[in-house]
């Protein structure tokens, strides 16, 4: 055996063992003639003392050693001088006086320093990234992640699932994003595409009566990536038969109770809150909600329809939407300050942002002597503000105004502190609209996907197209803390119902049959009444990681423009494979 022990594990309890332990040379501390060094591996770090008064030709070897060597040594585990403790590691107490090294490998000088707190760019990172997984917080997070894919085995074990792999080469399944594709050298001309998700086989297995599905499934969607999307990443998906809402949301929240208490310590209260789109949007313009804190937005579009000022009545006229914000406190903003806010809207889409300050009960603004003092009051009533406050309002079109005043909501809830950072927030969005209308190409798409079920109470509203937007799904999301966690439905199993929602999103019935016979054959077989989720196992785990990137608690994640740094993928191939694939690039 190479070693006795991990660099993570030694302590008190060991004193007077001899030991032998491995890893890389890491901060190097010479105290006149003696050298400290942390001994780091992926489990810790140990502290190790080259001493010349016990062994010179040793300490000689000793200072040989360079960053990220990779050495094996064996001594006597003993206690640190009293006051030379460190209490910020686990082996904080005891150190290694060192009786014997060997150089296992040597490093060149690495291009960073291998410790947490570094300041270096994340293409570094990226191209370096067996280094950069080497800092004990990257080390953290992927054993971390291992620990939630575990207990999610486990959670699903207890509850009679199995877990089925499913095709990454396959059809293309409409999640909303653009496909990866990969060419067929055996079928000339024609593509797989990757998975955005495995949603169509867990439907097909539950034809297939496996009746509990899940998997640990890879995705791959191709669309514009931020800070919490990646081009692949990894869904807990799930899928069931016979069941209802309530069933998924008492699975999905025994599953997540699970993994916040075990992987980190927090205890959630179930069940979570529910709460309808239409009220989401309402009180926080989004539909994924920080509940976290108030400040929420207030539509005065009926106070300011017949107001003076021509920006809200037109907006109100053209079936737009005038939002108001009460900002706490900013009554004081000076003018830089809200030129700011206002680019910042501005970035949203939105055309101005108006402000009204709150003095002694009265709103001011330049532009009060549009408004009466009815008005003027109703909207200080409707936005809840208060003396000190500043009412920010935004008049659009009704998606931009409150994707605009959402956007400023969570802007200004940071900016202000508003947010107690150590809560969990978990809620459930429901009774999403069935359709949203694409204003570019004049028609209706799905909200969710194509193959959400609608409310019983809605169907009559299908044949009627005025009606479209009133027409409520059977679907649902997670949010936590403001983000989307996880989205799911009750499906439609009926193959009526499901060619009926193709035609209403323009699906003729050739195109219909082509992308997606199989399941409409499928579903002639007696297909079982099925509903499932999906949650973002990325995006879970930058909350317990507590990290802001998804690249954070990925192995080896993409960069913005979804380009390896360390790999140089996507590349460039020989024209050989490009020959043998049928395919000609455009110059
Ligand atoms: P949806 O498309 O909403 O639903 O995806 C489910 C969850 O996956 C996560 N997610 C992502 N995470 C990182 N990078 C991305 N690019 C990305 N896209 C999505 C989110 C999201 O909530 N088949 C349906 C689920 C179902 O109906 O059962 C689906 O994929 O956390």
């Amino acid at each position: 055996m190479l070693r006795t022990h991990n660099c993570g594990e030694l302590s008190e309890k060991d004193i007077g063992k001899p030991v032998a332990l491995c890893g890389w040379v890491g901060a190097r501390r010479d105290h006149g003639q003696l050298i400290f060094i942390d001994l780091r591996d992926g489990y810790g770090i140990t502290q190790i003392v080259f001493n010349p008064e016990r062994d010179k030709a040793l300490h000689k070897q000793g200072e040989m050693l360079r960053s990220e060597f990779v050495v094996r040594v064996e001594g006597t585990l003993e206690r640190r001088p009293a006051n030379t403790e460190n209490d910020r590691i686990p082996t904080g107490r005891v150190e290694i006086i060192v009786t014997k090294i060997e150089i296992l490998n040597e490093s060149i000088t690495p291009p960073f320093e291998i410790m947490d707190a570094i300041s270096v760019t994340e293409e570094s990172r990226l191209k370096y990234r067996y280094l950069d997984l080497r800092r004990p917080l990257m080390q953290k997070s992927l054993r971390l992640r291992h620990k939630v894919c575990k207990l999610t085995r486990d959670y699903f074990d207890s509850k009679d699932f199995i877990e089925v792999e499913t095709p990454v080469l396959t059809k293309s399944t409409p999640e909303g994003a653009r496909d990866y594709l990969v060419p067929s050298r055996l079928n000339p001309g024609m593509f797989y595409a990757l998975p955005q998700s495995p949603q169509l086989f867990k439907q097909l297995m539950m034809v297939a009566s496996l009746d509990r599905y899940f998997q640990i499934a890879k995705c791959f969607r191709d669309e514009d990536l931020r800070a919490d999307r990646q081009p692949e990443f990894t869904q807990i998906d799930i899928e069931m038969s016979f069941v209802t809402e309530e069933d998924i949301f008492e699975l999905s929240e025994g599953l997540m109770k699970k993994l916040f208490k075990e992987a980190v310590g927090v205890d959630l209260k179930t069940p979570f809150p529910r709460m309808t789109y239409a009220e989401a949007m309402a009180r926080f313009g989004c539909d994924k909600p920080d509940t976290r804190f108030g400040m929420e937005l207030a539509e005065i579009s009926g106070i300011v329809e017949k107001s003076k000022f021509k920006i809200f009545q037109e907006a109100v006229k053209s079936k737009g939407r005038v939002i108001a914000l009460a900002a706490k406190g900013c009554g004081s903003y000076s003018r830089g300050q809200i030129d700011e806010l206002t680019e910042f809207v501005k970035g949203c889409g939105a055309k101005g942002l108006a402000n009204f300050k709150v003095e002694k009960g009265l709103l001011t603004s330049q532009i009060d002597k549009f408004f009466s003092k009815e008005e003027l009051s109703a909207i200080k009533d409707a936005s809840l503000a208060s003396d000190g406050d500043m009412v920010f309002i935004v008049a659009d079109k009704e998606r931009i105004a409150y994707d605009a005043m959402s956007a400023l909501r969570k802007l200004l809830g940071n900016r202000l502190g508003l947010i107690d950072e150590k809560r969990f927030d978990l809620l459930w969005v429901v009774d999403f609209p069935l359709f949203k209308y694409n204003e570019e190409g004049k028609r209706w798409e799905s909200e969710h996907h194509p193959f959400t079920s609608c409310r019983p109470d809605d169907v009559k509203f299908l044949d009627r197209p005025d009606d479209l937007r009133n027409v409520r799904s059977r679907s649902y999301d997670l949010v936590i803390n403001g983000t989307e966690m996880g989205s799911g439905s009750i499906r439609i199993h009926e193959k009526s119902m499901q060619e009926r929602i193709f035609r209403i999103i323009g699906l003729g019935e050739e195109e219909a049959r082509a992308r997606f016979g199989f399941l409409l054959d499928a579903f002639k077989f007696g297909a079982p009444p099925h509903g499932g989720v999906a949650f973002g196992l990325d995006r879970l785990l930058t909350f317990f990681v507590g990290c802001e990137s998804i690249r954070d608690v990925i192995a080896f994640p993409k960069s913005q423009r979804a380009f390896c740094p360390l790999t140089s993928a996507p590349s460039h191939v020989d024209q050989r494979q490009l020959d043998e694939l049928s395919i000609r690039i455009k110059k």
